[in-house]
């Protein structure tokens, strides 16, 4: 049976997908990842184990997964080397389980530091400066570096001195300091790149003939709806496409071969860097969310802002992605809540908006307009059913799902693998 699966996050990232990819990963043969690079952070505590993975998918945790970093990747090779090493020191075997597109883009050194500058200026982004947007700028201005250009030395190293130059053109006009040598690098990236061929394939064939094949194949996005570069709260987005259709272009697995697309939801809201956001608190619940909820970014440590649920953001994500079920994360955080507030639209200029306004400048003057639901002051970490939850958590849980319209099928109560409750299986 084809159950081929999208897992996307709908707030600004960091909802949980990390953990919800590790959980579902159980049933699935072949692990995904379709955008983004080390900007991403995922955490996946098992038992008294934490691991953080920015660019292997975080179902290389079961012994049986097959996990490929798609063609919509960009890869830091050294990030992800050191991932590797990092599995392995935990004892994890990793050896003929993880595969990189040949089509994947580069991150070059060149990158981070263009990345660096540009935060450095007026139009700051708040980026996690890793050289995400400037490798994405490359590879659709054409002057991108492949995985496959690794491999072949006279044309990586005349990319490389192409690129080297330009960059190095503007990088000198802000810091001296940091301009880079062609030649050092060339030297750096050519000792690497043993190692990276073999783990180097075209991905896009092998998951279509997996497919065939009857493989169970999981694609895992990283960041979130809000940060996508289409869709998202430009110019305050990352530099793709985590929205499901990003899926399909990221991964080179048609539209018609979809099955289930997931949608991870956070029962608050988090935002990380620059950019509007309605609903956010600078108060006391809010400082209590990011306590609680230990809202510091997984990849750079910086305090996440904190806000309540936004209603209006959920409906314009959920459609976009096309949900057939949501993953509800967090809702232990708040247990000691005594009431909880829910945005379920939006105030502009006299108006009821109900889904997430398009225009940035319009998106700055909504103001929420919020429903109070009463809180539960119970521990829910430790309930393994939908029945043992408290009864206002259960109401808080239906609530949202009457009003998003798409069934939550998983909620989760914890950081560890087995804190969480799954209310209607519906993996085969
Ligand atoms: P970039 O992806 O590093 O270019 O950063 C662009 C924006 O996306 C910034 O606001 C980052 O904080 C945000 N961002 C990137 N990756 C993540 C993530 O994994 N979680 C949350 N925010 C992210
Ligand atoms: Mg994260």
């Amino acid at each position: 049976m084809n159950t081929t699966t999208i897992i996307v996050g709908c707030q600004w990232g960091d909802e949980g997908k990390g953990k919800v990819v590790d959980l579902l990963s159980r049933n699935f043969d072949i692990i995904v990842r379709y955008q983004g690079g080390a900007n991403a952070g995922h955490t996946v505590e098992i038992g008294n184990k934490k691991y953080v993975l920015h660019l292997i998918p975080s179902g290389i945790l079961w012994e049986h997964t097959i996990c490929v970093i798609g063609n919509g990747v960009v890869v830091d090779p050294i990030v992800l080397l050191e991932e590797m090493n990092m599995l392995r020191e935990h004892g994890i075997n990793i050896d003929g389980r993880i595969f990189i597109s040949d089509k994947a883009h580069v991150i070059m050194p060149y990158h981070k530091v263009l990345d660096s500058l540009a935060e450095q200026g007026e139009n700051k982004i708040g980026t996690t400066g890793r050289g995400i947007g400037p490798c994405y700028v490359d590879k659709a201005a054409r002057k991108g570096i492949k995985f496959s250009d690794l491999f072949n030395p006279d044309i990586f190293s005349s990319k490389v001195k192409r690129n080297i130059e330009e960059k190095n053109d503007i990088i000198a006009k802000t810091d001296c300091n940091k301009i880079l040598y062609a030649d050092s690098l060339i030297a750096e990236f050519s000792k690497l790149a043993p190692e990276l061929q073999s783990l180097c394939i075209d991905s896009v064939v092998y998951l279509n003939t997996e497919l065939q094949k009857g493989r169970r194949v999981l694609l895992e996005g990283a960041q979130g709806a809000l940060l996508d570069v289409d869709h998202g709260t430009y110019p305050y987005v990352t530099s793709s496409s985590p929205t499901s259709g990003g899926a399909c272009t990221g991964s080179g697995i048609p539209p018609t071969a979809i099955r289930e697309v997931i949608g991870i939801l956070k029962a608050y809201t988090t935002r990380v860097g620059e950019g509007p956001f309605p609903t956010e608190l600078f108060d006391e619940d809010g400082q209590m969310l990011r306590k609680i909820g230990n809202e510091f970014g997984a990849t750079t440590g910086r305090p996440r802002r904190c806000g309540w649920f936004d209603l209006p953001l959920i409906r314009y994500t959920a459609m976009l992605n096309g949900l057939t079920q949501i993953a509800l994360t967090k809702i232990d955080i708040l247990d000691k809540f005594e009431s909880i507030k829910v945005c379920t639209s939006y105030d502009v200029d006299g108006r009821e908006l109900k889904y997430f306004p398009s225009d940035l400048e319009v998106v700055k003057r909504a103001k929420p307009i919020y429903t109070t639901l009463p809180g539960w002051q119970e521990d829910t970490s430790s309930c393994s059913t939908f029945d043992e939850l408290p009864e206002n958590a259960r109401n808080y849980i239906l609530w949202l799902e009457k009003h998003i319209e798409v069934p939550i099928t998983f909620v989760s109560i914890g950081a560890r693998r087995d804190q969480v409750i799954q209310r209607a299986p519906k993996q085969e």
